[in-house]
């Protein structure tokens, strides 16, 4: 059977992207950001995956207000870097998963969580930053990548609670994939961040660090709270943190326990925690937690 054996979470700032692209991963204001995720990059040679199951946002590139999926799978083969503006970034063609992926949808929809299945969709900075971190720049990504993307940019965005459970149903669905797969799951997005009005530029480094301690130690804890209080303290962007509560309740200490004949897993292992500010207008988060064996 398929495991899920690791989660990684990461914020996905574009300018981290364009910083990349430009060349300037060496200077003084983006060297200290991407030192810490030299651990990661090492971690990810020595612990590729057969597949990525990606969870990000997508900001209005792929989809519009003309249509809004709360929850969307990406089902085809290959996923093309949009273009966000100024023209498509120059990193490689994204390899799908298609029989995973429409096993997990299969598995999640009859699970009563209702997800839109996408057979075309282009991926923006939301999926591409998160892979550039973890696997540099390399002439094609390690290996496929299941595009997960949450609602969290037109209200209502589903709740951190609802987050948390689908995953544990994204995990059981894994689990139940015949086939020796190594899959990691990825949380992306956040964290404090907020890019208009009055409150532009907020930043709020206690409340981020509390919301790392809480994901690792009290998930079930974290995934109870309103929308409100990320708004309120992690500003208006800061509700991307949600999708990290996807990745937290596929891990197996929560979703085996969750299963009806299960006993949880062993808490994961904390292998990398990371925290900078400033990136842009964003602070960065990063956590790397290993399943138990
Ligand atoms: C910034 C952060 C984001 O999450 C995003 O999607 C766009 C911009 C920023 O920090 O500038
Ligand atoms: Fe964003």
């Amino acid at each position: 059977m398929a495991r899920i054996t690791a989660s990684v979470y990461t914020s996905h700032v574009p300018a981290i992207g364009a910083a990349i692209d430009l060349g300037k991963t060496d200077e003084p204001y983006w060297q200290p950001l991407f030192k810490g995720y030299e651990f990661s990059r090492q971690w990810m040679k020595e612990h590729t995956p057969d597949v990525i199951f990606l969870v990000y946002n997508d900001h209005a590139t792929a989809f519009s207000l003309d249509m809004i999926p709360t929850f969307a799978i990406g089902t085809a083969a290959q996923f093309a870097p949009a273009d966000e503006g100024w023209g498509p970034r120059p990193v490689p063609t994204v390899i799908g998963h298609p029989e995973l992926a429409a096993h997990i949808a299969q598995s999640v929809i009859q699970d009563d969580f209702d997800l839109t299945i996408v057979n075309k969709m282009d991926v923006d900075h939301g999926l591409t930053v998160p892979l550039n971190l973890m696997c540099g720049s390399p002439p094609a990504w390690p290996c496929p990548v299941i595009p997960f993307a949450v609602n969290v940019v037109q209200y209502p965005v589903p709740s951190g609670r609802r987050c948390f459970n689908l995953g544990k149903a994204i995990g059981r669905a894994v689990e139940s994939f015949d086939a020796p797969l190594d899959v990691q799951i990825w949380g992306t997005g956040g964290m404090s961040h907020q890019l208009q009005g009055p409150r532009a530029g907020l930043i709020n480094k206690e409340w981020d660090n509390r919301f790392l301690d809480r994901l690792i130690a009290d998930p079930e804890g974290l995934s109870t709270m309103p929308h409100i209080d990320y708004v309120r303290e992690a500003g208006s962007e800061g509700i991307e943190l949600v999708m990290w509560l996807i990745a937290r309740g596929a891990m197996s200490d929560v979703s085996r326990g969750a299963m009806p004949d299960g006993s949880p897993g062993a808490k994961p292992t904390v292998v990398h925690r990371f925290y900078h500010v400033p990136a842009s207008n964003t602070a960065v988060g990063h956590l790397i937690l290993e399943n138990a064996q």
